[in-house]
């Protein structure tokens, strides 16, 4: 199968591209650095030429709502538009847990917004969501910090290894559009000023709990599946 990566250098990129290759399928790279520019449409036409899926999993450092629905929506629009051309068969999005939970985070309004992009569309997809990644906690740890401290509520955060995210979204490209959205989550919800505290076990900042939520959650669960999900294997 020829199977078209957008992001595909990328910390979910790289290794997707690498497990489909292992598996024998044939898979295009798309990222600025291969010459695909997604929001703008450069050199896409030529990139899915001959591709029958298409994975998402394009990311933006914008954090401010109209700025990331900017990049995610029209990133979404742009590839829908060139895969009716190219006769794509299957587009897969990769979203996060829960983001319509927490809006007030610019980010994932800007997920939300491509998931919502995707759903309208005429191609048929599959979109997964992933909780936050087990490899991207150090990450949320330096977001948090504030003069040398890390703020963190207890907003409860069930973190998944990224290589279970692979895993299931090359199971999803390589089967049937689902037309529906699949949850995957790692085996424990823990509040999140627990689970800087033990990341940061060899840090010099101190993780302070603060009360409210963090990360623009509505409430304590906003960011863990609150329904039927997938439990990845591995242990984080
Ligand atoms: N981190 C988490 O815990 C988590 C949890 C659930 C879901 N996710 C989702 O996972 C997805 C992938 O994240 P990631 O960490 O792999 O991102 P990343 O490492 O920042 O990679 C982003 C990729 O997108 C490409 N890209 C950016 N703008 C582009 C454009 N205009 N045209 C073409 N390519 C472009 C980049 O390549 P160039 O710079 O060369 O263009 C790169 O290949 C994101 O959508 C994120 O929301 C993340």
């Amino acid at each position: 199968m020829r199977i078209f990566v957008a992001g595909g250098r990328g910390q979910v990129g790289v290794p997707l591209a690498d497990l489909l290759r292992s598996q024998g399928h044939e898979v295009v790279v798309g990222s600025r650095a291969d010459g695909v520019d997604v929001l703008t449409g450069a050199g896409l036409g030529a990139a899915l030429a001959g591709v029958e899926v298409v994975v998402d999993v394009l990311n933006t450092t914008e954090t401010e709502a109209g700025a990331a629905t900017a990049f995610f929506r029209g990133t979404t629009e742009r590839l829908l538009a060139a895969e009716q051309s190219a006769g794509v068969r299957h587009h897969v999005l990769l979203s996060i847990v829960g983001a319509d939970r927490a809006l007030a985070n610019g980010y994932y309004a800007g997920k939300v917004a491509g998931e919502d992009a995707v759903r309208g569309g005429d191609v048929p997809f599959s979109i997964v969501r992933a909780t936050q990644f087990v490899e991207f906690v150090p990450t949320l740890a330096d977001w948090l910090t504030v003069d040398g401290a890390v703020l963190a509520a207890r907003t409860l955060l069930q973190p998944v290894p990224l290589a279970d995210v692979v895993d299931l979204l090359a199971r999803t490209a390589t089967g049937r559009p689902s037309g529906t959205t699949t949850d995957l989550a790692g085996p424990q919800a823990v509040p999140l000023d627990e689970l800087l505290r033990r990341a940061l076990a060899d840090d010099p900042r101190e993780v302070r709990t603060v009360q409210g939520q963090s990360l623009g959650a509505e409430s304590t669960d906003a960011l863990v599946p609150l329904g039927e999900h997938l439990t990845g294997s591995r242990r984080g």
